[in-house]
């Protein structure tokens, strides 16, 4: 190293799929972020769980450990870098770090959803960084975007495309018309998909996601826990074959509207206007559209997971932190301010238009039947399609969308429906949302 640069002391908590790009771009490229910065970055130690485990990477021996204090007493590290995931030990970890005087990044969502104020205002007392650009959309940057660029504005809505994983599935269904387990096996196959990609499909890793970026951007808590979701698994080819039909397509959409009765955060598959930019975002791109007072709407694209992406967002926010602990720490600007205590509201206060398909008897008036169901509850019809009859099965596939509704008359409609003889199934219901861009 040269005696001419100064140095900062890294450590890394995980070696994993993300730890071993950001451990690769510094004991390999340190070339590249020296040329950057001005400032040697010095990679001390690693904490694994097993350090005999077989590596992508070849890392010198004497920088693996397994013994967490390697790193978060070592005084030569003034940076560490979380990459373990999940809340424990992560959290025991990063309050250990900032609390001896360490500056932190992460890319644990997890960590950040449902801890991030406790640790903004533990970094803030302790006059540390916190960073973690990485946990929200990889390699697209939005925390800075909205605590800084942005921090003028007052925002209004989210929406946004935040998982990778099933925006792919959804792309195969539709681009391909592939069946919803065959657009799995497909992202496994080509590693868009961890073996346990529960948390992707169910919707609760956008939603982890979303519970971040709102609460920066409202400035007021949103508990992840309050944020309500749903996934992808209902979705079939023919739902988009309709939605094309109607001119929509349909996507993972995770919403956040600050709204005069309180803050209202839901992540569910939604019909969208097949012209808007977010119906084009295709693969495993994510794409967040932020609505600010000042600015209007702007949109971030990129790719949201990833080893390299997240890589880039890591090693943005160590160059950032790098140059502050030259400067004199500026880290006052950097910390998110969450001074907002707003009400929650919950899905059965949302308005929207709904998509519905359903199988039923393929005989005459059970339209009107159906009609007369959906007028009980003051749902009003904004059209219909019937196509395909089963003829050996007589029955018929409807799809019907409605005008604006509330949330709690389509539950109240649906409870009634099911029980209609001649309903055989409502297999799927879809919320549309008319974007504006
Ligand atoms: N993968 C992505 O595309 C992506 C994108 C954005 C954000 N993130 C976030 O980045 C973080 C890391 O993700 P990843 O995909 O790299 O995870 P990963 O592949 O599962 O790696 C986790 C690493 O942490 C180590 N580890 C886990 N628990 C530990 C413990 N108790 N003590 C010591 N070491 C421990 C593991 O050690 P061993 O190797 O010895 O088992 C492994 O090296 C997560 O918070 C994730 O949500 C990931």
């Amino acid at each position: 190293m040269s005696k001419d640069n100064p140095t900062i002391g890294v450590g890394l908590l995980g070696l994993g799929s993300i730890g071993i790009g950001v451990a690769e771009a510094l004991l390999c490229h340190s070339e590249r972020l020296l040329s950057k910065a001005k400032i040697e970055f010095d990679l001390r130690q690693i904490l694994v769980r097993d350090i005999e485990k077989v590596r992508a990477i070849r890392i010198p021996s004497e920088i693996l450990t397994e013994n967490p204090s390697s790193v978060l007493s070592d005084p030569a590290i003034q940076v560490v870098i979380e990459l373990i995931g999940g809340i424990h030990p992560a959290i025991e970890y990063v309050r250990q770090a900032l609390c001896s005087g360490k500056d932190v990044i992460t890319a644990n969502k997890e960590l950040v959803a449902q801890k991030g104020p406790e640790l903004f205002e533990l970094a803030r007392k302790c006059g540390r960084n916190f960073r973690f650009d990485a946990a929200v959309c990889g390699g697209i940057p939005i925390i800075g975007p909205i605590t800084r660029d942005l921090q003028a504005n007052d925002f209004k809505s989210i929406h946004a495309i935040l998982n990778g994983t099933t925006n792919f599935i959804i792309t195969s269904i539709e681009e391909k018309a592939m069946g919803f387990d065959e657009s799995l096996a497909l992202a496994r196959e080509l590693g868009f998909a961890e073996s346990d990609s529960s948390n992707d499909i169910s919707g609760l890793d956008a939603a982890n996601k979303l519970a971040i970026i709102a609460t920066l951007a409202f400035r007021s808590y949103v508990d992840p826990a309050k944020v309500y979701f749903e996934g992808i698994q209902k979705l079939r080819s023919r739902d988009f074959l309709y939605a094309k039909e109607l001119g929509y397509g349909i996507k993972l959409l995770a919403t956040a509207e600050d709204r005069e009765d309180g803050i209202l955060v839901r992540v569910h598959p939604a019909l969208i206007p097949v012209s808007h930019l977010l119906a084009k975002v295709s693969g495993i791109y994510n794409a967040v559209q932020l609505y600010g007072s000042y600015s209007g709407n702007i949109v971030f694209h990129g790719q949201g997971a990833g080893r390299w992406p997240t890589t880039s967002a890591i090693l943005g926010e160590l160059l950032d932190v790098g140059q502050s602990i030259f400067t004199d720490h500026a880290f006052h600007s950097i910390l998110p301010v969450i001074d907002g205590n707003k009400p929650m509201r919950t899905i059965l206060d949302l308005e929207a238009s709904y998509y519905l398909r359903m199988t039923v008897s393929d005989k005459a008036g059970v339209f009107g039947q159906i009609a007369e169901i959906l007028g009980s509850v003051d749902i009003s019809i904004a059209s219909v399609i019937q196509k395909d009859a089963d003829k050996e099965k007589g029955t018929a596939e409807i799809v019907i969308t409605t005008h604006p509704s509330r949330e709690y008359q389509i539950q109240e409609s649906l409870a009634i429906l099911s029980d209609l003889s001649v309903v055989s199934t409502v297999n799927n219901v879809i919320r549309i949302e008319e974007l504006s861009s």
